[in-house]
């Protein structure tokens, strides 16, 4: 029997296929596998070594750190300077962005955006979580330090994002435009290897995730589109099935491979939803186009929204392009 193929082998074999793809991106990947091997070395001790639980600090955006939320931080931090392949990164952990300014990132030709672990709050519950990562050509001169434009871009401009998933087991997930593709690590033998080439969303899907808990806060399309959905209006006559984690990671994961609808809408208390769209919402959203999907904000493709502040929200709704379209109706209709 022929062995799967590893993440370090598909990267290196698919380097010409992918439109920015020389060697320095096919680094910056291994880096990021590397650090999510180490993230996932400590997820999986949470429990063992005190590491689960809050710390007693906030973030940027005033949510409670949880102690692996500062480690995974520190981890991708670490492991991305160790090398030359980016001249800054930004954290959804950190208020400002974190400028590498020395000799050998200079001349870094990339810049990394990450939300280092993603639905902390189901850590202590030994949930699924995750690590979200979204990479852009810097647009300042390589050779000079990079600047907040260059974390600024529209996500039409990432040029590869993905995820890391600590669930029973640990994939990592990305595109560089060019396709999906899904790798499981092995923990026994250290690596990750192929297991879901070219992922697609399926073209219906009956699964939708949003939470309901802020159904009174939710504009009125949004809370037509749920009706809709309890109702007998899939292809099998019966209603759709709920599925809601509050790990973004998780709940995309599963949509994308077994079809379905991700929302996380403005509310009355928040106009602007939840999701982060540089750390959250852009990478999902090219993940997902890649995978035949769609994402918008229920009014603009995420992909081309401006974004003017490194930690500003977007209202994020995702999943296979039949039911955005659906949900686009709704929101449309009862403006
Ligand atoms: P993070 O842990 O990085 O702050 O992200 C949490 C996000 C996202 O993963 C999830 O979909 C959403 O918050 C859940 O929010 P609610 O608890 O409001 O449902
Ligand atoms: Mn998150
Ligand atoms: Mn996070």
């Amino acid at each position: 029997m022929q062995r799967p193929i590893t993440l370090g082998e598909f990267i290196v074999e698919n380097q010409k296929d992918f439109p920015y793809a020389k060697g320095d991106l096919t680094a910056l990947l291994s880096s990021i596998k590397l650090a999510g091997k180490m993230v996932n070395e400590k997820i999986n001790k949470a429990g063992l070594s005190q590491i689960l639980g809050k710390m007693n600090s906030e973030n940027v955006q005033g949510e409670v750190q949880a102690k692996l939320d500062i480690i995974a931080n520190d981890i991708f931090i670490s492991t991305l300077k160790a090398r030359g392949e980016i001249g800054g990164l930004a954290s959804e952990e950190l208020e400002d962005i974190v400028i590498f300014d020395d000799d050998i990132h200079k001349d870094s030709k990339y810049v990394i955006l990450i939300d280092p672990l993603d639905g902390s709050s189901n850590i202590d519950v030994d949930i699924t979580v995750g690590t979200i990562f979204s990479i852009y050509h810097r647009i300042s001169e390589p050779g000079t330090k990079v600047t907040q434009e260059d974390f600024l871009q529209k996500g039409e401009n990432q040029v590869a994002a993905g995820y890391l998933i600590y669930g029973t087991s640990t994939m990592l997930v990305y595109t560089c435009g060019n396709g999906v593709n899904g790798f499981t690590f092995d923990p026994g033998i250290g690596s990750f290897f192929l297991s879901h080439p070219n992922i697609t969303f399926p073209s219906s899907g009956i699964i939708y995730s949003v939470n309901e808990g802020n159904y009174i806060h939710f504009p009125t399309g949004i809370k037509k589109l749920i009706k809709w959905m309890q109702e007998l209006n899939t292809e099998e006559n019966r209603p759709f099935t709920a599925r809601y984690t509050g790990s973004l990671v998780a709940d995309f994961h599963r949509n994308m491979l077994m079809g379905g609808l991700y929302l996380y809408p403005q509310g009355s208390t928040a106009p602007k939803g939840k999701l982060r769209l540089l750390y959250e919402c852009n990478p999902m959203a090219f993940i997902a186009e890649q995978a035949g999907g769609r994402a918008t904000d229920g009014e603009q493709r995420i992909m081309e929204i401006q974004a003017t502040e490194l930690h500003e929200r977007a209202p994020f709704i995702c999943g296979n392009s039949e039911m955005v379209s659906i949900a686009e109706k709704f929101i449309a209709e009862n403006k």
